[in-house]
């Protein structure tokens, strides 16, 4: 089932919860949403679900508007942030419920209720634990069963809340895995919430980074990665530097020097670099570059990060080298040079900030050739 939120505004109060959201949802797509606590992710999927209706803007599912539907008649699967089974149920019941407690011209009959019940235990790995009560598993089973009773209504959408928030990484990892696996082969649509950001790329087909209760991005993971749109999913998805620098004849100067990098049709002024810790390449006998003094050194799996003293009126910036190309002493001189990179300019106003997609304008030039030499 496709899901289209149209300009949805939802305030609580006088204060706006959701401001303008539109997103279009394809079929059997897995989408994430994905922002810091309160950007509004469960207020959206409640919306979805038809547990809040908006203040202003329709949700369609399918060619049909739903505000003109029932909680029921949309035929959802939640699985809620705070999960909950029923307690005093087993773990058969727990997954039979949404059948059970349909009109009688809508169920199925017992005994398929209670094969298809099975066949989901099967499919989230707990055949055999049917008779136990929710006290008697753990917090990852518990969450599949929540799971395999969103799934037994066959929903036209499954929502789920931070299914594996309370899990420890090991556990999310597995779990992680295997609802891509189910999604794959059950194909329901799903909208799925997490502030985990390596989940939301692991899993999702597109991931919707979301701020304050607007959606800042939509995109493929790599697309979130590689193209972030804004300041905040820079900053957001992934580490990130950013430094001030200004704008000289298409230059990009930082403190008192070129840094060898060109944005051309840029016009003069302040602006902020952003760029990753393993975007860069290291420079010997710098003439325009980047350097900093190293304060400290990380081995991180297979890599080092060093962090950069650039100076007192900046922040610390972080690169990010294979472990045998660099020195790690301490305040030792590292000279270098972002080989991708980006520039956010502040408005004329100076309250937006918009971005200006230095890579898209010089398309036909890589990012290598749109420096200067040095
Ligand atoms: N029923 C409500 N009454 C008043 N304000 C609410 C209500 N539900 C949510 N809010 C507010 O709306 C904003 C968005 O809340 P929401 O629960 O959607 O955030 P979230 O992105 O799911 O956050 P988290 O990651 O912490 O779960 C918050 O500022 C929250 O305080
Ligand atoms: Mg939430």
């Amino acid at each position: 089932m496709e899901v289209r939120v149209q300009n949805i505004r939802k305030e609580f109060g006088r204060f706006p919860a959701l401001d303008n959201v539109s997103l279009d949802i394809r079929s059997g797509e897995l989408i994430a949403l994905l922002g810091p606590s309160g950007s509004g992710k469960t207020t959206l999927l409640r919306l979805v679900a038809g547990l809040e209706s908006p203040t202003d803007g329709t949700i369609f599912f399918g060619d049909d508007d739903a505000s003109q539907k029932t909680v029921q008649q949309r035929n959802i699967g939640f699985v809620f942030q705070h999960y909950a089974l029923f307690r005093h149920m087993t773990v058969l019941d727990n997954v039979s419920f949404g059948l059970k407690v349909r009109p009688s011209n809508r169920r199925p009959p017992a005994a398929e209720i209670r094969s298809r019940a099975l066949d989901l235990l099967d499919l989230v790995q707990l055949s055999g634990l049917e008779k136990r009560y929710p006290a008697q598993l753990s917090g990852g089973q518990r969450q599949r069963v929540a799971l395999a009773r969103a799934m037994a209504v066959e929903p036209n959408v499954l929502l789920l809340d931070e299914p594996f928030g309370a899990l420890d990484a090991q556990v999310r990892k597995e779990l992680r895995r295997w609802l891509r696996e189910i999604h794959d082969r059950t194909g329901h649509t799903t909208i799925f919430v997490t502030h985990d950001q390596e989940e939301a790329l692991e899993l999702a087909d597109r991931v919707v980074v979301m701020s304050k209760g607007a959606i800042e991005q939509v995109g493929t993971p790599d697309e979130i990665y590689d193209h972030p749109v804004s300041p905040f999913v820079f900053g957001f998805i992934g580490q990130s530097n950013a430094l001030s620098v200004t704008l000289q004849n298409g230059e990009i100067w930082f403190e008192d020097r070129p840094i060898g990098l060109r944005a051309p049709t840029e016009p003069d002024g302040p602006a902020t670099l952003y760029f990753r810790p393993h975007d860069i390449e290291l420079i010997d006998g710098c003439g325009g570059c980047l350097a900093g003094l190293v304060t400290a050194s990380r081995r991180v799996a297979g890599t080092r990060h060093l962090e950069l003293d650039l100076g007192r009126n900046h922040p610390h910036a972080e690169i990010e080298l294979p472990p045998e190309r660099t020195t790690t002493q301490d305040r030792a001189r590292v000279a270098f040079r972002p080989t991708k990179w980006k520039l956010f300019r502040d408005d004329k106003a100076g309250a937006e900030v918009t971005s200006t997609d230095v890579e898209a304008e010089t398309q036909a030039q890589p990012f290598e050739l749109a420096r200067t030499g040095t």
